[in-house]
């Protein structure tokens, strides 16, 4: 683990699962919420190894508060108080820009260094040695899979990547132009009316059943909710091939006998799954947290932070890249685009920035290698040359250096989407397919950490005080 890192690897505990495996999952508490210690003179305190002294200057107390992993618990804060009818203290913390609402083990990023480590391999590894299911199997159980495991998982999620004929049915009453990432997310809902065990989530073989279930169905859905889009007949999964060799037969197969994937484009394809397969608390994983915090089943949440995914700004963006791309039509006018980008006239920079990376995004590095690969099989996207002009421009303009501004994972994929035959409608869908793995892990991870409760966050309140209801005819 990097020096610095505040990855809950230390202290971990195991689980394990019915069928004999063993999974880390989020370790135990490392220290009790504590009083802290109230110290009621303005004298300097004795310098002491993690604690923060905090002076409330309203009241002239000083307080030492415990730091663990790098942070003090907010909780803490409430017991610095003007009177003692006083709420106490409370963080403001709009879009989470500073608050970690979790320990995990599942992903660890250093956003400056660009690292990203899935239960502690390197993406660039797994990209290069591992294929999207064995990915998973690690990112939800914690352990790279021995070969029976890795046999018996890809086995469980054959079994089950079918759809009851109901899903099909209720899929085929979505309009003709239906956007597939409202049909995706509505069926992914829709699945817990069909899997009413699901709601037994204290129910560990219940949990490993819709872990199953979900992991196997989501491309079949996704698959049969672009073919609802384009008017042709559902494709059936074909089990003798690989994950995403099946889901570009459910995607693409016409009138053959048997659909033979293109391996260079099903490689791509699992790779591209496997650097969307989980990236700690972002919007979207964030969401099937919250949600499942409440108990509810899993395919509610997964619905929930599917939805949080196709916004633009989340896993809309790679769309958003390539509407850019059309519209800037030229490499001529580049300079004139970026121009009004820093000037605000425009939108953003689609696929550059990130919450978490202040340098280039490790995925970007890996999507960029690859899409050599899948234009020497299908030809040059004419929008590459844009984009990467783009990049070259952006790379070295002061607004997006000292912004910290670099290409995402965004910025690419949609290229190698696009010249793989995917239309822009499917891009969200394409990143839920992966990212169902890591929601399902982070899901299972809070329902097991002892210190997770219903997510409920405070507010400060700024609209008016106790008034008297005023009749209608009194109203001016
Ligand atoms: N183009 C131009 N300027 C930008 C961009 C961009 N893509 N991203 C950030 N900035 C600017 C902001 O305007 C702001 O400037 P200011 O300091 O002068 O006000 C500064 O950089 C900091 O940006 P924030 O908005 O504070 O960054 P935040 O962490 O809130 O947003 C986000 C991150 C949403 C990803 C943002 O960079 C963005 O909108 N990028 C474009 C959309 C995108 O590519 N999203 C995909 C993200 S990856 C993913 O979800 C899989």
């Amino acid at each position: 683990m990097p020096a610095g890192g505040r990855s809950a690897a230390n202290g971990a505990k195991y689980k394990t699962w019915p069928d004999g495996q063993t999974n880390r999952i989020a370790p135990p508490l490392t220290h009790q919420i504590v009083t802290p210690t109230l110290t009621p003179t303005l004298t300097p305190t004795t310098t002491m190894a993690d604690t923060l002294t905090i002076t409330d200057n309203r009241t002239g107390q000083k307080y030492d508060v415990p730091i663990t992993d790098g942070t003090i618990r907010a909780m803490d804060l409430r017991k610095i108080k003007v009177t003692p009818d006083d709420f106490g203290l409370m963080t403001y913390d709009p879009a989470f820009l500073n608050t970690a609402n979790c320990r995990s083990a599942i992903t660890y990023i250093d956003g400056d260094k660009g690292i990203l480590l899935y239960r502690g391999y390197p993406i660039e590894q797994l990209a290069e040695e591992s294929d999207y299911l064995e990915t998973a199997y690690l990112i939800l159980f914690g352990e790279l899979p021995t070969a029976s495991q890795l046999q018996n998982w890809t086995q469980q999620i054959t079994l089950h990547t079918m759809l009851h004929e109901n899903i099909k049915k209720f899929m085929e009453g979505f309009q003709y132009d239906a956007h597939p990432m409202g049909i995706f997310l509505s069926t992914v809902g829709a699945m817990s009316t069909f899997y009413p065990d699901a709601k037994h989530i204290v129910d560990k073989q219940s949990r490993m059943r819709q872990t199953h279930r979900l992991r196997a169905k989501v491309p079949s859905i996704a698959a049969y909710a672009y073919r609802h889009s384009i008017g042709r007949p559902y494709n059936y999964p074909d089990n003798d091939l690989s994950f995403a060799g099946n889901f570009l037969n459910m995607l693409f197969k016409m009138t053959e006998v048997k659909y033979q994937p293109n391996p260079v484009l099903a490689r791509a394809l699992e790779v591209l799954f496997i650097l969307h397969a989980d990236h700690e608390q972002n919007c979207s994983t964030t969401t099937m947290r919250t949600i499942g915090s409440s108990q509810v089943d899993p395919y509610s949440a997964l619905a929930g932070a599917s939805a949080a995914l196709y916004g633009p700004l989340h896993g809309g963006a790679n769309e958003a890249v390539l509407r850019m791309l059309r519209e800037i039509g030229s490499v001529t006018k580049v300079p004139e685009f970026i121009k009004k980008v820093k000037a605000g006239e425009g939108s953003k920079l689609m696929g550059f920035g990130h919450r978490v990376y202040k340098s280039y995004d490790p995925r970007a590095k890996v999507i960029k290698k690859i899409a050599d690969l899948v234009f020497a099989v299908t030809g040059k996207n004419p929008l590459l040359d844009i984009a990467l002009e783009l990049e070259r421009i952006a790379l070295q303009d002061e607004y997006f250096v000292t912004r910290k501004l670099y290409p995402n994972v965004d910025f690419y994929s949609g290229l190698i989407y696009q010249a793989m035959g995917f239309p822009v409608e499917m891009f969200p869908v394409l990143f839920a397919i992966p990212r169902t793995a890591g929601w399902v892990a982070q899901w299972e991870e809070m329902l097991l950490d002892s210190e997770q409760k219903i997510s409920r966050p405070r507010q400060i309140y700024t609209g008016p005080m106790q008034r008297d209801y005023v009749p209608r005819d009194k109203r001016s």
